[in-house]
């Protein structure tokens, strides 16, 4: 079988290590991502150029296609594709608003009446929505409607000093029309910790997977501006050391009701559905979904799966989804980034990665936002790879890849706190706080 993987990053990297026995594989990528050149087929394109992918496609007559990024999905490419007859893991330009338009995303909730909301108003003037801000008794999240690559979320408390703040940037979003839309979201902020779940849906059936947490702060102890993610770790047993399996459970109850609830407002769901939750005294809240696979999530989870993925993907397509099952094994994947990053970006540098060492170590190496040229890795602007380290328990996965990391050698860093026992303390001890037990 022939399958077209759309996207440049660690995360199209994955999957395709994921399909690499059972499937050939065609890419498109905008730079020379050398873990996805080894193996496939590959075009250097945009991955929004839909004219591009639609003619990859076909020339090389792929019989699917699988949308790594969110920006081609909000374009269409699936519909694009699938009027050409190849059928897409990934959903329609109407299901991907799910992601890609947040009014959709909470009306959907709404109208549905869908646990784990929150309390939020959408706004297109400055006057109602500097009334609601002056009644409003709590902090407030501030999101543009439209995407923003994670860049417009600004939260009082840590982004924005207070309400006034609050009410600035609010305006600033509407008068701009940050993301897209001349909207702006204003939503509760809720306090407690943050978890991911992604599941493969065929629109009717949901197969979760363990749940992971992300670090999107750059520097440790979680300080620092906001990355794309600077590494994560999953449990052994699914769940994780602050998460109890009826949590968990509570979670995919919400992702469930949502593919619901979105194939009877439009098209059904078909691909990858990311949910953001915030753990909260209450139970689990969701603060956001996405369209595709979480980076750096997916290189948490993918390397587990037992199940053949090629046969994922097309029991996706024929909605007759009925298993996944995944290796009950802890993970910890840490991102190594250009110094400076996600500020001043030094680009452009050569960096020096020993794959045998790594290799010896246990570990796996995922490229991301890097560029091959003759046989020289070069850094962009943003992460540039991501270490694995599988293990029995958290501790393990995290020593085999803090190990690894001595194997790479250039202007970079990464955060050595992902994973170990006091980070993930201080997340056992900030629920109980919250708890109050
Ligand atoms: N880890 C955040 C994202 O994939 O959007």
């Amino acid at each position: 079988m022939k399958i077209l993987v759309v996207g440049t990053g660690a995360r199209e990297h994955t999957i395709c290590e994921s399909l690499k026995d059972e499937a050939e594989i065609y890419s498109i990528m905008s730079n020379t991502n050398p873990g996805i050149a080894r193996l496939s087929q590959y075009k250097l394109a945009s991955e929004s150029d839909m004219d591009k992918i639609k003619q990859f496609a076909l020339e090389n007559k792929v019989d699917m296609a699988i949308i790594g990024p969110e920006a081609p999905l909000e374009q269409g490419i699936v519909d694009l594709l699938e009027r050409e007859g190849i059928n897409c893991v990934g959903p329609t330009q109407e299901a991907a608003k799910i992601e890609t338009d947040k009014a959709f995303m909470r009306n959907l909730f709404e109208k549905y009446n869908l646990p784990g909301s929150l309390t939020y108003k959408i706004f297109d003037n400055n006057e109602d929505m500097s009334l609601f801000l002056d009644e409003f008794d709590q902090d407030v999240v501030v999101k543009p409607v439209g995407l923003t690559g994670g860049k417009g979320v600004k939260i009082v408390g840590e982004h924005l000093k207070d309400s006034q703040e609050a009410k600035e940037y609010a305006q600033h979003i509407m008068e701009t029309s940050m993301g897209g839309h001349p909207l702006v979201v204003i939503e509760e902020k809720v306090v407690g910790e943050e978890f991911t779940i992604q599941a493969f849906s065929d629109g009717d059936h949901l197969l979760p997977m363990p749940a992971v947490q992300d670090h999107p702060h750059a520097f440790e102890g979680d300080q620092g501006p906001i990355t794309g993610g600077m590494g994560s770790y999953s449990d052994k047993n699914g769940v994780l050391p602050f998460l109890s399996k009826k949590e968990y459970e509570e979670a995919v109850n919400i992702m469930e009701k949502t593919i619901n609830a979105i194939k009877k407002e439009t098209d059904p769901y078909k691909g990858i559905l990311y949910g953001q939750f915030m753990l909260s005294q209450d139970g689990p809240r969701l603060v956001e979904y996405n369209a595709r696979f979480g980076d750096p999530e997916v290189m948490n989870v993918l390397p587990l799966l037992m199940t053949n993925m090629r046969d994922l993907c097309t029991d996706i397509i024929d909605g007759k989804l009925h298993k996944a099952n995944f290796k009950a094994k802890a993970t910890v994947c840490k991102y190594m980034v250009p110094n400076g990053y996600p500020e001043t970006k030094a680009a452009d540098k050569a960096i020096d990665v020993n794959e045998n060492k790594i290799k010896d170590s246990g570990a796996l190496i995922y490229y991301a936002a890097v560029n091959q040229k003759n046989k020289t890795i070069y850094t962009t602007a943003s992460r540039a790879l991501a270490l694995v380290g599988i293990g029995e328990t958290i501790a393990e996965a995290e020593q085999i890849c803090e190990e690894s990391t001595q194997f790479v050698k250039g202007d970079l860093y990464h955060r050595k706190d992902v994973g170990t026992a006091a980070l993930i303390q201080k997340r056992i001890n900030h629920m109980k706080e919250l708890r109050g037990n």
